[in-house]
């Protein structure tokens, strides 16, 4: 097996896939390597729903209906991770707890724990020869998806990763220097400076891909107008917002 180190830094994302479909039981080994990462007081709040229906990838994609999503109808699982607060709320029950579990660290510790086993879960795959591509963008359909899955009161999707073969694998993307996003002992702002130059180096890794925008507007794009609400209203009909 290639150094683990070597296969982190050759991470890049994979949207399209063969139609080989993987093993349940490697899905089920990358798993558990993901359920392995560490975790808030060990309470593991999150849950994993593995998606390999056509009848469930195509409720989701429905559901966006946009080129985004479509990895999710060519991948060989999709794998949703939820963060979960319903198993709390059974263990406050039992102790004969007051079940409070509204507010902004809940879904701190559920995201962070699922993300940190969700990273767990693509490496695993990536160094067994799979690849595949977060996808946070069911968010923008959260109700819709939590409908789709079944998600009872305290759970809220978070994203999938569809898993396969790769078809396509693109080059490794640039990250930003080092210098401007790492900083020694205290926290150090940047200018515009940095902003304008990564566009340049975004456009040349894009290179004939046409992204049609640059790495700058597509921050305007999510940040430069009100969010989305659907996480939102879906947080508050489970009940934790
Ligand atoms: C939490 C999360 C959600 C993401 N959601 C999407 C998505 O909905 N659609 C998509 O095409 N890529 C998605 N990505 C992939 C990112 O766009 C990708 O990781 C980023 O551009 C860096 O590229 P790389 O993974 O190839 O290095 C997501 C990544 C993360 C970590």
């Amino acid at each position: 097996m290639a150094n683990i180190i070597e296969i982190m830094k050759a991470h890049s994302s994979v949207r399209k896939f063969t139609d080989e479909v993987i093993p349940d039981k490697k899905i089920r080994e990358f798993i558990e390597a993901g359920r392995a990462a560490g975790n808030w007081k060990n309470f593991q709040s999150y849950s994993v729903i593995i998606v390999k229906s056509i009848e469930t990838k195509n409720a989701i994609y429905e559901a966006h209906n946009s080129i985004s999503t479509k990895a999710v109808m060519s991948c060989s699982h999709f794998i949703v991770f939820v963060g979960d607060m319903n198993r709390a709320e059974k263990a406050v029950k039992l102790n004969g707890g007051d079940f409070q579990p509204a507010g902004v660290e809940s879904i701190l510790i559920s995201s962070i724990d699922a993300a940190l086993a969700a990273e767990n879960v693509l490496l695993a795959a990536e160094a067994d020869g799979f690849g595949g591509v977060m996808m946070g963008l069911l968010r923008e359909k959260s109700v819709e998806i939590s409908d789709i899955l079944g998600l009872p009161d305290y759970t809220y999707p978070l994203f999938g990763i569809a898993l396969g073969v790769p078809a396509k694998i693109n080059p490794v993307k640039p990250r930003l220097p080092y210098e401007t996003m790492v900083f020694n002992e205290k926290y150090v702002e940047q200018d515009e400076s940095v902003i304008r130059a990564y566009d340049e180096v975004q456009s040349d890794y894009a290179g004939t891909r046409r992204l049609g925008s640059s790495w700058s507007s597509r921050i305007v794009e999510q940040w430069g107008k009100p969010e989305e609400r659907s996480s939102t209203e879906n947080l508050k009909a489970k009940k934790l917002l």
